[in-house]
């Protein structure tokens, strides 16, 4: 998909607060810091659209990005964040469960891991609950351009191996520096937003 038009339709804690067009979605989830808005600035060509910051923990809520008025990007406020309290903690898995419960017109999640280091236990329970709600998985490995090349298989496979992917999640290993992996990424959004 070629996106000229990028538009910040709405940030949503609540249902009601959703946008209503019902165009596809694919949201993006992933620990604080991982890169989320990185890579969603690498997709949709901008520099700085969404708010990338070294503040890990920023985005509080569900911001649904209107592309082209065909397909709307959902970025996940992130976790593992040390600094949020209890409370935040559960408002946050509140508003997930909510989302992915009740969204119909969710089509996939981009699951973003940073392929430095093995996924940590929250990002095993991510992934276990996106198959509970037996949703599309790609799982992006972030930050690759600082993985040597001759090492990127195996952290590839570290990564199908601790998050326990299921035959038909498709692993994509990305850099937002040196643009490693966006056709791949925009191959698979573009297959499974017509679902
Ligand atoms: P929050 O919204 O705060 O949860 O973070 P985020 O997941 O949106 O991450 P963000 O895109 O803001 O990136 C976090 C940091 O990682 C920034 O300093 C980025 O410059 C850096 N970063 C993101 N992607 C890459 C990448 O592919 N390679 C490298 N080397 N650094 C990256
Ligand atoms: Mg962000």
């Amino acid at each position: 998909m070629k996106v000229n038009n990028v538009d910040l339709t709405i940030s949503a804690v609540r249902p009601e607060q959703y946008p209503e067009q019902g165009y596809p979605e694919i949201a993006l989830s992933g620990r604080s810091n991982v890169g989320k808005s990185s890579l969603i600035n690498t997709l949709i060509n901008r520099r700085n659209y969404a708010r990338t910051s070294s503040q890990p923990g920023k985005t509080q809520t569900l911001n649904f990005y209107n592309l082209e008025d065909e397909l709307y990007f959902v970025d996940v406020p992130g976790y593992g964040y040390a600094k949020v309290s209890q409370k935040e903690r559960e408002k946050w898995a509140r508003m997930l469960e909510t989302y992915f419960e009740q969204r119909t017109a969710l089509r996939g999640v981009v699951s973003l891991v940073d392929a430095r280091h093995e996924p940590t236990v929250l990002d095993q329970q991510m992934i276990e609950f996106l198959h509970y709600y037996n949703l599309p998985i790609l799982v992006v490995g972030t930050k690759v351009d600082k993985i040597a090349k001759n090492k990127r298989n195996r952290a590839e496979s570290i990564i199908r191996k601790t998050l326990n992917l299921n035959k038909e999640d498709k692993v994509i290993l990305f850099s937002a520096v040196d643009k490693t992996g966006r056709e791949e990424i925009w191959n698979w959004i573009d297959q499974v937003k017509t679902f």
